[in-house]
């Protein structure tokens, strides 16, 4: 497998002299081409920092992004960004096919091109239909399938993605993630995922990264080796996801595995949470 994305001794400070703030600090990790690597991390630990640092959108204060063995200087051609918010991603005054094409405007490619692969990526996604609609006619799981689609048109090397399914409800969620698996599996793409949502981190990716709090390093990166094919109801009830997302919880409370401390106990109790939030989905998804 060769690298995709190396990022080696990655700093950013926000401002300068005593109001300074260091989001991220001393970043390295590689992602190999073809993998679904996901960061989990607490609010404000500098995720979205670094993603923005890898697409180029901000200059980091120090060390290296390179795509493909090319530094980053600038946003790279053959990547494209999800964002979470939706509802401010999409622009309202154009069809959902003309927001799709829109990015492949500063590609070498024919108009009849572009309508080809904005359908095609439409389609990927379950909207073959709603090319002509504008993005305040369809629901919001649906214009985050917009928001995916115009990022797979452009067949980026490199997919950022960034709490993208923070603001659907849960039942979409789950038919978001596995959407992204099946898209990702099926182009054979390189995918880096940014959640807060330890579950999904586990369920989505080959390997979770997780954060530490501000500003971000690496506390951890564990490989994910559950089966390639997933299923929202059995893998979450697997023995290996259950192991796994335990120990994804234990380090972002700050405690060792194998300690039993209020941090595990604060974990326990955010897997309880989340646990009813998944029995209420898989309920709705089952009487769907
Ligand atoms: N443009 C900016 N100027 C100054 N500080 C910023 C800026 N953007 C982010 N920060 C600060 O940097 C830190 C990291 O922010 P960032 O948005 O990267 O965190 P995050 O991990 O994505 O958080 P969340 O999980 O809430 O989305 C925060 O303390 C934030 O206030
Ligand atoms: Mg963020």
């Amino acid at each position: 497998m060769s690298t995709m994305l190396e990022v080696s001794g990655l700093n950013h400070r926000y401002g300068a002299g005593e109001k300074a703030h260091v989001a991220v600090n001393d970043l390295s990790f590689t992602v190999e081409a073809g993998q679904l690597a996901s960061i989990v991390g607490p609010s404000g630990c500098g995720k979205s920092t670094l993603l923005r640092c890898i697409a180029g959108l901000i200059k980091p204060t120090s060390g290296r992004v390179s795509l493909h063995g090319d530094d980053v200087s600038g946003v790279p051609e053959d990547l494209a960004v999800v964002f979470q918010d939706y509802s401010r991603s999409l622009f309202p005054w154009l069809s959902v096919a003309k927001n799709v094409e829109f990015p492949l405007r500063w590609r070498n490619l024919s108009r009849s091109e572009r309508r080809t692969r904005a359908q095609e990526a439409l389609e990927s996604v379950g909207l073959a239909g709603v090319g002509s609609k504008f993005p305040w006619q369809l629901s919001g799981g649906m214009q985050q399938r917009v928001s995916i689609a115009r990022a797979l048109a452009s067949k980026p090397a490199l997919l950022l993605m960034d709490e993208p399914f923070a603001s659907v409800d849960a039942q979409t969620r789950f038919e978001l993630e596995d959407l992204t698996r099946r898209v990702q599996r099926e182009n054979g793409s390189t995918v880096l995922v940014v959640t807060h949502d330890i579950d999904e981190s586990v369920y989505l990716s080959d390997r979770v990264l997780v954060l530490s709090k501000s500003p971000a390093t690496i506390v951890a990166d564990l490989p994910v080796g559950l089966p390639a094919e997933r299923n929202q109801i059995t893998t979450r009830e697997s023995a290996e996801f259950v192991t796994l997302r335990g120990e994804v919880a234990r380090l972002l409370h700050g405690g060792a595995p194998e300690a039993v401390t209020a941090a595990s106990d604060a974990a326990e109790y955010e897997l309880a949470q989340q646990d009813a939030a998944a029995d209420a989905a898989t309920k709705a998804h089952t009487k769907s």
